[in-house]
């Protein structure tokens, strides 16, 4: 049987296979391995929350508006206690921080990270899996600090992206521009080892999620989509099944592996106001890097998502990612040609 392939070692590897990258691999190199560690801890955490007493609200409001629970505080904490003397990155921006964080004077790194430190919190309470979410650019401005005009840059700037999935197994899934790769982590030797290598998601699949209780606020062309995919059509694989777990990062995972869609569409609760629910710059773009790089794609319904301009740290968009067919035939619905 072949050694097992750690992250750092395939991050190095993809390096010697691309030489004109292999520069900006071994920095990356530095980060992800930070970001691997962090993962591990939170894993731990999570795994024992029930036990500490970790669970439950910790009574505060985040920048969202929603109610915080221990274990965000406590993912949110980690990670920028792990990376603000790590020497790679200069800024970063997290979920539960309304504004940009700097990094300790003396150890500014060349990449801007936004991350979402724990993804799908509702679910914590009832063991149901969870996830970190990550995107990483390289720095642009003059200078070593880091500055929201860093972090602000389009989707498709991305250096890498990734995410951890806590989960039946801890999975650690990342592109760096070259394919998309999963790692299971190991719990016996505390190292994530290459599992999934160049994941491909299905052109078309067999399953829609969404949160169908908002059908009502969704657009006539949402609305439409999704009753096209419930009707019976042998043909063209209907109906779909329907999952939906309520963490981003479990259903994107899932149709990652199966093939299948996503959708959190514009909501028109408020006509005047209609807005999106997920986080451009910490859910949205690193999974529409990720599925790209899968041969997949995600779009708003309007435009694709790795071509929006941040204009907010915490900017929220409708997203509709998944299988290339399934999306954009879903595009079509949401702008009236079908
Ligand atoms: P977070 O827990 O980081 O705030 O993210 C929640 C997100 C995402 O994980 C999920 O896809 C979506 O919210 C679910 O929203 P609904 O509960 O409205 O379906
Ligand atoms: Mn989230
Ligand atoms: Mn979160």
């Amino acid at each position: 049987m072949a050694e097992p392939i750690t992250l750092v070692q395939h991050i190095k590897n993809t390096g010697r296979e691309h030489p004109e990258a292999a520069a900006e691999l071994s920095q990356l190199a530095g980060l992800l391995g930070d970001v691997a560690a962090v993962g591990k801890t939170i894993s731990r955490e999570v795994n024992k929350a029930g036990l500490v007493e970790l669970l439950g609200l910790t009574g505060e409001v985040n920048v969202q508006g929603e109610e915080v629970k221990k274990l965000d505080d406590y993912a949110n904490d980690t990670i920028i206690k792990a990376l603000e003397r790590s020497g790679h990155v200069c800024v970063m921006a997290s979920e539960e921080v309304p504004d940009p964080i700097p990094v300790a004077a003396g150890y500014e790194g060349p990449y801007a990270i936004s991350f979402d430190p724990l993804d799908g919190s509702s679910n914590i309470d009832v063991n149901v899996s969870i996830g970190t979410i990550f995107s990483i650019r390289r720095k642009t401005t003059a200078g070593p600090a880091g500055t929201a005009e860093d972090l602000l840059q389009p989707g498709r700037t991305q250096t890498c992206a990734g995410y951890i999935i806590y989960g039946s197994s801890t999975i650690l899934i990342y592109t760096a521009g070259f394919g998309v790769h999963g790692f299971t982590l190991d719990q016996s030797i505390g190292e994530f080892l290459l599992s999934h290598p160049d994941i491909k998601i299905p052109a078309k699949g067999k399953i829609y999620s969404a949160n169908e209780g908002n059908y009502n606020y969704w657009s006539e062309g949402a609305k439409k989509y999704i009753d096209y995919v419930k009707q019976v059509d042998k043909a063209t694989g209907r109906p779909y099944s329907a999952r939906y777990i309520g963490s981003l990062v479990a259903d994107f995972h899932r149709n990652l592996i199966y093939g299948g869609i996503f959708l959190y569409p514009m909501d028109y609760k408020d006509p005047a106001k209609p807005k999106g629910k997920l986080r451009l710059l910490y859910e949205a773009s690193p999974m529409a890097f990720i599925v790209e790089q899968a041969g997949g794609d995600a779009s708003t319904g309007a435009e694709k998502i790795l071509d929006i301009v941040p204009t907010g740290l915490h900017q929220r968009v409708p997203l509709i990612v998944g299988s290339k067919e399934d999306v954009e035939l879903a595009e079509k619905f949401v702008q009236g040609k079908v």
